[in-house]
């Protein structure tokens, strides 16, 4: 999988994807992650992407030019399943998301900033507007790099059988059970009996009542 991510801020992404899992991906090919510096799109000798808003108000707004020469040029290059805009007002990520989009082949990614982006570009050019969820940040970098991660840990080969998406909470549409390790008493605090009984079967059946339980606690719209 290819993924192109548009930004005023590359410096800010670099870090993310050059650890760990995301890292592994990309040295396995199984993973690219670009970065575009919008402001080589810019406009004029200062390099300008965003203007004052039409009808007052604070605030800027990124300029259409520079992000459609940008998108275009990608486009000329290899077709894209989708063009997504990080906002947040849009529909919240979720695992099904992510699921879905790790199944695409390449992705272009654009990392809004400032008031966001002119309408035309929503309008004509975006297929698909994400929010990692209901808060606002400086900018949309931080959620891309929360989509890509959610992305490229699924995609096949990625992962191994100890780290094993299948396992996740969400994946059923459940949180994760309570998972312990050693040592067994630590402070008084013991660890289940039911998991140092070696009953495979009785365990199974303790992980999907926890899993159920904590799900209507803390999510139980999860459970609707
Ligand atoms: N940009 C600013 N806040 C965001 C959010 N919650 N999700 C996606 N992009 C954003």
């Amino acid at each position: 999988m290819r993924i192109d991510i548009i930004t005023v801020l590359p410096g800010l992404l670099e870090g993310p994807f050059s650890h760990s899992i995301l890292q592994r991906a990309k040295d396995k090919g199984l993973l690219e992650v670009h970065l575009h510096d919008l402001r080589a799109f810019g406009l004029g000798k200062h390099q300008q992407v965003d203007d004052t808003q039409f009808g007052g108000g604070a605030g800027m707004v990124m300029m259409i030019e520079p992000i459609d020469k940008c998108i275009s040029q990608l486009k000329s290059e290899r077709d894209y399943d989708e063009i997504i805009y990080m906002t947040p007002d849009a529909t919240v990520l979720n695992q099904k998301m992510a699921n879905n989009l790790s199944l695409k082949k390449n992705l272009i990614v654009l990392c809004g900033h400032y008031k966001g982006v002119d309408q035309r570009v929503r309008d004509k050019i975006i297929t698909m507007e994400i929010s990692i969820g209901d808060f606002v940040l400086s900018g949309g970098e931080l959620a891309a790099a929360v989509l890509v991660d959610s992305i490229g840990r699924l995609l096949p080969g990625v992962l191994n059988d100890a780290t094993s998406a299948l396992f996740d909470s969400f994946q059923d549409n459940l949180l994760s059970y309570p998972v312990y390790t050693r040592p067994s008493a630590y402070k008084g605090e013991e660890v289940p009996d039911i998991l140092l009984s070696g009953h495979q079967a009785n365990i199974e059946k303790w992980r999907q009542e926890k899993a159920i339980l904590r799900t209507k606690e803390i999510r139980p719209d999860l459970l609707d």
